[in-house]
């Protein structure tokens, strides 16, 4: 491998180093690119763009690999917890029994939502949409935890801020559901793993113990969105972190970037559009030719990634995930049928070959997330609880990091170059 990349413009020669991560990723490190050539580069969308380097999360987009810290994805789903992965992804091991332990009561210790961000909450009309709700409260919480509003947190202080936000994502949601329903809130209770206390918050019945196989499988979809390296959501955290703002800001950031339909609003996109083909005679091939028409605004939700350009690991544990549960539910739906005909048309189609467009982690989650009783609009929450850990774990690795430095892009300017002022009179 070339240890520097080489670069001529106008018969000058520069060279800039190439960098080279442990699983044998290539960057080259233009750092020093406009200062010697005078030229910036251009990417549209951050395609060809590495933000940094990073320990936490890799990925490989060719052969379908994501790892947490070394651990594959399949490993830690199959042996592994969801409150175990995000300690794993915050701090660089597996914990010992003390530290998961510590880590639990720390997270017990936020049961309640504070009276004021309550009566926030009870403001918002029922009809809001519970992501506005969710990333609304957590712009709010400098107000109410302003203890952890500066810049530098004690390692004590920054495992009770972890614990605090995911505890406050379990209280804020399931309190905002249970709201619409005209149902009182249900406390978090201590003794329960960290998916049955929230499904317990959402649907409990007097008398009615959590499904224990319905637990672990949320707790399987919590643990599979915990971390996925530089996407949209972590950018726009790490973005808004990069100026010093405060960890509950930078992480609503990410809230409203994981909304769009394109990122993490697609798993409630894709529900949605599973809905509308039932309802057109379950026609999924109709479907499939709309989504190729270039005149046709209409893509498969589900379907493609920026980076896997073949089956998303996850997507492959997901499926099979619905398939268990469902089975165990003796949950009959009509939309895995379709989910599945769309899947293997598309998957045997040239125009989805060529551009290497497979199911993603949003196709099967939202029909796992229904047969677990967890309403539409609320999809995308979950995938705010279970990437939470993989958020503050990226935010945590760039403000501990002391060279790390603000975000500010450049531009090529293409605009007018000089225009003089005209009075109002004249125009
Ligand atoms: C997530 O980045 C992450 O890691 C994200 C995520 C995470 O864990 O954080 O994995 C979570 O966001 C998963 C993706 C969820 N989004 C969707 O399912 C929405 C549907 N998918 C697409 O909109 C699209 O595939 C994206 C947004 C996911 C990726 O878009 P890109 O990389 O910008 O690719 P592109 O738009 O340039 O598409 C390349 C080609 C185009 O055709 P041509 O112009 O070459 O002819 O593929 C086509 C696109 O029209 N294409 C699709 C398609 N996705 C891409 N055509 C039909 N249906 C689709 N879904």
């Amino acid at each position: 491998m070339a240890d520097t990349a080489k670069l001529e413009i106008g018969g000058k020669k520069f060279e800039f180093p190439i960098v080279e991560g442990t699983e044998g990723d290539l960057g080259i490190d233009i750092t020093s690119l406009r200062a010697t050539t005078g030229y910036i580069t251009l990417d549209e969308g951050y395609k060809n763009t590495g933000s940094c380097q990073s320990d936490i999360t890799y990925l490989d987009g060719e052969k379908g690999i994501l790892k947490y810290r070394g651990f594959s994805i399949e490993d830690l789903a199959e042996n592994s917890r969801f409150v175990e992965t995000a300690f794993l992804l915050i701090n660089g091991n597996l914990p010992t029994k003390d530290q998961l332990d510590r880590f639990k009561t720390n997270m017990n210790s936020f049961t309640d939502i504070p009276i004021g961000l309550k009566s926030i909450l009870d403001q918002f009309p029922v009809s809001a949409h519970p992501m506005c709700v969710i990333s609304t409260a957590f712009s709010t919480m400098p107000a109410f935890y302003p203890e952890f509003c500066k810049e530098e947190l004690a390692q004590e202080e920054q495992e009770r801020l972890i614990a605090l936000l995911m505890a406050q994502a379990k209280n804020i949601s399931s309190y905002f559901y249970r709201r619409t329903k005209g149902q009182d809130p249900v406390r978090s209770k201590e003794v329960m793993s960290y998916a049955g206390d929230f499904l317990n918050m959402m649907f409990h019945k007097t008398g009615v113990d959590v499904n224990e196989d319905v637990a672990s499988a949320l707790d399987t979809l919590l643990l599979l969105h915990a971390d996925h390296e530089q996407n949209c959501s972590t950018a726009s955290v790490k973005m808004v972190g990069s100026s010093k703002t405060n960890v509950f800001t930078a992480i609503s950031a990410g809230m409203g970037a994981l909304w769009g339909k394109l990122h993490g609003g697609a798993n409630q996109a894709v529900l949605e559009m599973l809905e509308t083909i039932q309802q057109d005679d379950s026609d999924y091939k109709k479907y499939i030719a709309k989504a190729k028409d270039k005149n046709d605004p209409f893509r498969l939700m589900g379907f493609g990634h920026r980076v896997y350009k073949n089956f998303d690991p996850r997507a492959k544990i997901i499926k099979k995930a619905c398939d268990t549960i469902l089975d165990k539910l003796g949950v009959e739906d009509p939309l895995l049928d379709i989910a599945q005909g769309l899947s293997e048309e598309a998957l045997s189609d040239p125009y989805f070959v060529e551009r290497n467009l497979y199911p993603n982690v949003d196709f099967y989650s939202g029909i796992i997330y229904r047969a677990l009783g967890i309403p539409t609009d609320m999809f995308t929450v979950m995938f705010v609880i279970g990437r939470l850990p993989g958020w503050f774990a990226q935010w945590k690795e760039m403000t501990d990091n002391p060279s790390s430095k603000i975000c500010r892009p450049r531009q090529v300017y293409t605009g007018e170059v000089s225009r003089n002022y005209s009075p109002l009179s004249s125009r």
